[in-house]
């Protein structure tokens, strides 16, 4: 499993500019780009409650607006607090983990636990029976 530790750290100082008035969850996430660099996002919400916008895929559109479609993931933590800073468990929902498989079948996801705990799982195990394009 790849090394978390900085990209929790990041992970947590990104959800600080989440902009979430509606749900008052504040969300961050940091990857390791198989580069080795490193991206952040935050969530994004709008008053239009269903076109706000996840963390992760903030993440990512970072990650591939720096290094193009050569973009893989290597790793990705994922951290959310309450509007008072209270650090809340919060695992990928289920856009997200398509979207994070869709940069690295291989990758690693860690987040929080409901007992506070920091779980590491490989990105496969998030989404079985996944979505696949169909070839014609
Ligand atoms: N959210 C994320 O940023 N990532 C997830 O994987 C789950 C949900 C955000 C979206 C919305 O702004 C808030 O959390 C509540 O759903």
């Amino acid at each position: 499993m790849p090394d978390f530790t900085s990209l929790r750290t990041l992970a947590e100082q990104t959800a600080q500019h989440a902009y979430a008035p509606y749900s008052n969850l504040r969300v961050g996430a940091a990857l390791r780009a198989t580069s080795g660099a490193v991206y952040a996002g935050c969530n994004v919400e709008n008053a239009s409650y269903s076109i706000g916008g996840c963390a992760e895929r903030a993440a990512i559109a970072a990650a591939v607006q720096a290094e193009g479609a050569a973009f893989r993931l290597a790793a990705i933590a994922v951290a959310a607090f309450s509007d008072t800073g209270t650090p809340l468990p919060v695992s990928p929902c289920g856009a997200c983990r398509q979207a994070l498989i869709e940069f690295g079948i291989e990758a690693g996801v860690s987040f929080r636990q409901p007992d506070g705990s920091w779980v590491e799982v490989d990105v496969d195990a998030l989404l079985p029976y996944r979505f696949i394009l169909p070839a014609q």
